[in-house]
């Protein structure tokens, strides 16, 4: 029996290049979902993500046995902005890195308890989680840290159901996000800020998602792996 995976943002950068290497894996049968490409769903808006879960549902024969949450975005939200824009893109950000995935996340849960069967889920967050970003970016950091928090508690809840959670934190990766901040804040600054002296890329992040996905032990679960050049070694 393949495996039936859902993998949001799937229509460029990492979420491309995992759909990539899970698309040549003769086990998975894969569903992936951007605002353009795929199943779209434009997570700004709050019915998104359970529409998507019932149309990834019906694409997979009613059965979904891993969720990767990838789709995120990193939009500058300047503290000297009116404060009702500044408000507005906080909460932008959290629907779409947080809340979106914590609707899917209890989706799948939910689907798994039904159905007797365990799955896993794999969420994409960020080293911020850990470090912190930049001023203008408080609400990326807070958002791919309540994916940590919100990984762990998925973990330890419903591992003897066999549900397990795994949460990836890479560092700078060169995807369209990661070239419009090098370009912003100065790339040779950043890159002496990591040892291995280069950013990761797209298809190491992949890795990580499709050994999550599909073989890292039941033992793992609840782990935060880090992929950043030991830029941030916790
Ligand atoms: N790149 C980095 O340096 C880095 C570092 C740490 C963590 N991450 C995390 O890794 C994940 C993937 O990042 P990436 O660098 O590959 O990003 P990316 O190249 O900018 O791609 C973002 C993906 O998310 C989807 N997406 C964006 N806005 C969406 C929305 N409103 N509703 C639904 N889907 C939306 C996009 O779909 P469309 O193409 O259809 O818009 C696209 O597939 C993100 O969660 C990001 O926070 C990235």
């Amino acid at each position: 029996m393949k495996t039936h995976i859902l993998l949001t943002g799937s229509s460029r950068g990492i979420g491309a290049a995992t759909a990539a290497l899970l698309g040549d894996d003769a086990r998975v049968t894969l569903v992936g979902q951007g605002t353009r490409s795929g199943i779209p769903a434009d997570f700004t808006d709050p019915a998104a993500p359970q529409a998507l879960w019932q149309q990834a549902l019906d694409a997979l024969d009613g059965r979904i046995d891993v969720l990767i949450n990838n789709a995120g975005i990193f939009e500058a939200n300047p503290l000297d902005a009116a404060h009702d824009d500044w408000v507005e893109g906080w909460e932008r950000t959290m629907r779409v890195n947080l809340t979106a995935s914590a609707e899917l996340c209890r989706l799948a849960v939910r689907h798994w308890q039904e159905r007797k069967s365990g799955g896993r889920i794999v969420n994409v967050a960020s080293r911020a989680a850990y470090r912190g970003d930049s001023p203008a970016h408080w609400h990326y950091a807070a958002s791919k840290a309540g994916m940590v928090g919100m990984t762990k508690s998925i973990a330890r809840g419903y591992a003897g159901e066999g549900i397990l959670a795994f949460a990836i934190c890479p560092g700078f990766t060169m995807t369209g996000m990661a070239e419009d901040y090098l370009a912003s804040r100065g790339g040779d600054k950043l890159l002496a800020d990591i040892p291995l002296g280069r950013v990761a890329s797209p298809e190491e992040i992949a890795a990580i998602a499709k050994f999550c996905a599909l073989d890292a032990p039941p033992s793992m679960t609840g782990a935060v792996l880090d992929a950043n050049g030991a830029s941030y070694v916790r």
